[in-house]
């Protein structure tokens, strides 16, 4: 009879390395890896769902009892949608205490914007161009997070999109793969901290290029070239390794005809051999067994393969490695040396969390209640709110709303907890939630605030509506009245072929306008909608996003004055559907068209016929109640070789009589290359708090290397030349300058 401790390969009273909190993390993963079966090899990259589906339910769903029993055979890496640290230290405890080895899982969940405190939706953050914030939110949702059991949040996502038609573009950054690159770098970094237990492990996603999704339908076809991947979309998702990011997640979409989760040029070519990535890949929900749907794998075991093969390791949810992958090792279909190296990934994480140290070390009930909608968090997140909310509109010089008697309220959308939070609300409840309305009566207790439904949470008018908002009206300094789309329209499987406001919502305007009371329209949306005929009638228009929980304070911190708004949209607003995709880093042509300043021979150029070309908004723009004046562009020198860099500087002047914050961008144009370049493509930005009447030097550090881009195989290309600079409140209203690359 072999002794349990001869099988164990331990002397007498020697503890087995992988339980040795002083070996280097290396060897506590070769050791445990020489003890694992081949069943339990599989079972560390396989992820379950224990709790509200994000995703279609899967063939393989083992069910609840299911799932205990494959966590006691050591067969579950992570679960995800577990949360809550009683809940969490509990189903750690079977995995610890009643496998065979004990090894802890990984509890994973989207806490996208936020954990139980929701800040704006990412592409609302993003307008606030505000790394520094963007960093202490993530860290705040990681806190929160981490209290609450999880290890692992999937995110940030960092999408670049044109197309606001997909319901994503609310998670990630916006068109600009500059501006996405540094938040993505910033949330990883609040995210993850110091691999502490106060940060979660961050996610990049999804890999890759998933926000190029035809016509901006889920899920659909994405078919981009090399050079626009490594130009366009990949930046932001290296600046994210290159900022530590300790895991990625494949996308659901195709490149170049083969599904992003068994992607060799994208896994293991790009982000592991380019970029060095030494992390661990998951799939997006049951992506693996997805490649049986592209057509792209003809059963469950060639999609495992595959996905191993490429260098994606963990299986979320589809459970065709668990199925297969055994089998396929004995079959000598894959080496059992490949699959220990995508468990050694997985192991890594756990090292590297303490969880073989100390597995309960995310599950204190009582840190978890101290932890949760903190004051200092809610004050974040109204913070972050109000930074976010865009002023689009405010010709008459309504805003800020100083003392009116009385406001009369419009819109389903003011009073809806619900609506201020998005599909991924993470662990967000509605209850904790600020409408405008609540927001409106809080800061202004003196004023008479009487509220008219107008249109339902679908946007239908009301009967008789028209008749009590007149009626209402008499009684009103100001009518504030709200307009958009729900929450829960904005996010996964949410695509809309007609983003704009309803009939019903504009009908509503056209009562309260009819009135002839100062009207201020609120927008509250998770991506630009179609507003072509709000900018043209209407002249006060603040474009809130979708807030979180604290939407309504803030929305009345910027109407009332208290925050002066300084957000710029991250992404364009398209005139119209037939416009899109619009955006403003786009390529000249052969026949560019000069959109107003076109002569008689400018017939046959790039143009519709009906539609202008530029976009309703530009990318970057965002008023303020200060009023910004740029003069002197300067450079400091009028060429540069390739090793140097230029000081680029503009006096902004806020002519104003209140302090504001500007965001000053800085733009090139590389005029002559090959392959062309972009008409702008932002290279920095800077937020300026400018007191009324003073001006700022806003100089900005240009090395050569910003002039630089990919070629098709993601090699970087610096070319002499000429350049513009150029430098503004947004990319359409600049002021430029030459620069020679010699
Ligand atoms: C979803 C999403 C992904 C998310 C995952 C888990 O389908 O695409 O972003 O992290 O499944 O919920």
């Amino acid at each position: 009879m072999v002794s349990a401790m001869a099988v164990s390969g331990l002397g007498f009273g020697q503890k087995a390395i992988y339980k040795d909190a002083g070996a280097p993390v290396q060897q506590r993963v070769r050791d445990l890896i020489s003890r694992m079966t081949l069943d339990e090899k599989v079972g560390q990259l396989n992820q379950v769902n224990g709790g509200v589906l994000t995703g279609p339910a899967v063939a393989n769903d083992p069910g609840q009892q299911g799932k205990v029993k494959l966590l006691k055979e050591g067969k579950v890496g992570s679960f995800l949608n577990v949360v809550g640290a009683a809940q969490t230290k509990e189903v750690q405890r079977i995995a610890v205490e009643e496998s065979r080895l004990g090894i802890p899982v990984l509890f994973g969940f989207d806490i996208i914007h936020g954990a139980k405190t929701i800040f704006p939706i990412p592409l609302a953050e993003a307008s606030a161009w505000d790394t520094e914030g963007a960093l202490k939110a993530a860290e705040i949702a990681a806190k929160e997070a981490s209290s609450m059991g999880l290890h692992w949040t999937f995110a940030p996502m960092m999408d670049v999109s044109r197309d606001p038609r997909w319901g994503r573009v609310m998670e990630g950054s916006g068109e600009d793969p500059y501006l996405q690159a540094q938040l993505a770098a910033a949330r990883v970094k609040g995210f993850q901290g110091n691999f502490d237990e106060n940060h979660v492990l961050a996610t990049i996603k999804h890999f890759a290029i998933y926000g190029a999704s035809e016509a901006g339908r889920e899920y659909n076809t994405v078919d981009v070239s090399r050079y626009a991947a490594w130009n366009y979309y990949l930046p932001p998702y290296k600046a994210a390794v290159e900022a530590g990011a300790a895991t990625v997640m494949n996308s659901f979409n195709l490149f170049e005809g083969e599904p992003a989760s068994g992607n060799n040029y994208l896994v293991n070519e790009v982000l592991r051999g380019k970029w060095g990535f030494k992390g661990m890949v998951v799939s997006d929900w049951a992506s693996f067994g997805e490649m049986m749907a592209h057509g792209y794998a003809a059963n469950e075991t060639e999609a495992a393969i595959m996905a191993l093969k490429a260098g994606s390791d963990m299986d979320m949810e589809s459970g065709v490695m668990r199925n297969t992958l055994a089998q396929s090792v004995k079959d000598g279909k894959v080496s059992e040396a490949l699959l220990d190296a995508a468990v050694a990934r997985v192991l890594e994480l756990k090292f590297k969390l303490g969880l073989f140290d100390n597995p309960y070390k995310y599950h204190d009930e009582a840190k978890e209640k101290a932890s949760l909608l903190t004051a200092e968090n809610l004050a974040a997140a109204r913070k972050a709110a109000a930074n976010s909310m865009t002023l689009l509109k405010n010709s008459d010089n309504i805003l800020p709303l100083k003392s009116p008697k009385s406001i009369l309220v419009l819109g389903h959308l003011a009073e809806s907890q619900n609506d201020v939070l998005d599909f991924w609300k993470g662990l967000g409840d509605h209850k904790n939630t600020v409408t405008v309305l609540e927001g409106l009566k809080a800061k202004y207790p003196g004023a008479t605030i009487t509220f008219v439904k107008g249109v339902n949470r679908d946007g239908k008018l009301e009967a008789g509506a028209e008749a009590q908002i007149k009626a209402a009206a008499k009684k009103a300094d100001v009518i504030v009245a709200t307009i958009g789309l729900y929450g829960d329209l904005a996010g996964e499987a949410r695509s809309l072929g007609n983003p704009e406001p309803s009939k019903g919502q504009m009908d509503m305007l056209a009562a309260a306008k009819l009135t002839n009371k100062p009207l201020v329209v609120l927008v509250q949306a998770g991506r630009p909608m179609i507003i072509t005929e709000l900018m043209t009638k209407y002249n006060t228009i603040l474009y809130t996003w979708i807030g979180g929980t604290q939407h309504g304070n803030a929305v009345a911190d910027i109407l009332n004055g208290d925050v002066n708004p300084s957000s710029k949209t991250a992404m364009s607003f398209p005139v119209s559907v037939g416009q899109i995709p619009v955006y403003y880093n786009h390529y000249n042509s052969g026949r560019p068209h000069k959109d107003g300043n076109e002569g008689p021979g400018d017939f046959w150029v790039s143009r519709y016929r009906d539609t202008p070309n530029e976009p309703l908004i530009p990318f970057g723009y965002g008023l303020s109640y200060s009023k910004f004046e740029y003069s002197d562009l300067n450079i400091s020198k009028p060429e540069i070789n390739q090793n140097e860099s230029v000081t680029v500087s503009v006096k902004v002047k806020n002519s104003s009589n209140v302090d504001g914050t500007e965001i000053v961008q800085l733009y090139i144009r590389d005029l002559v290359a090959q392959p062309v370049r972009p008409v702008k493509e932002l290279k920095d930005f800077k937020r300026v708090v400018i007191k009324a009447g003073e001006t700022a030097t806003v100089t900005f550090e240009l090395p050569a290397t910003k002039l630089s881009f990919y070629d098709a195989d993601g090699n970087t290309l610096l070319q002499k030349g000429d350049f513009k600079i150029m430098v503004g409140p947004n990319s359409r209203d600049l002021s430029e300058v030459k620069l020679v690359l010699k």
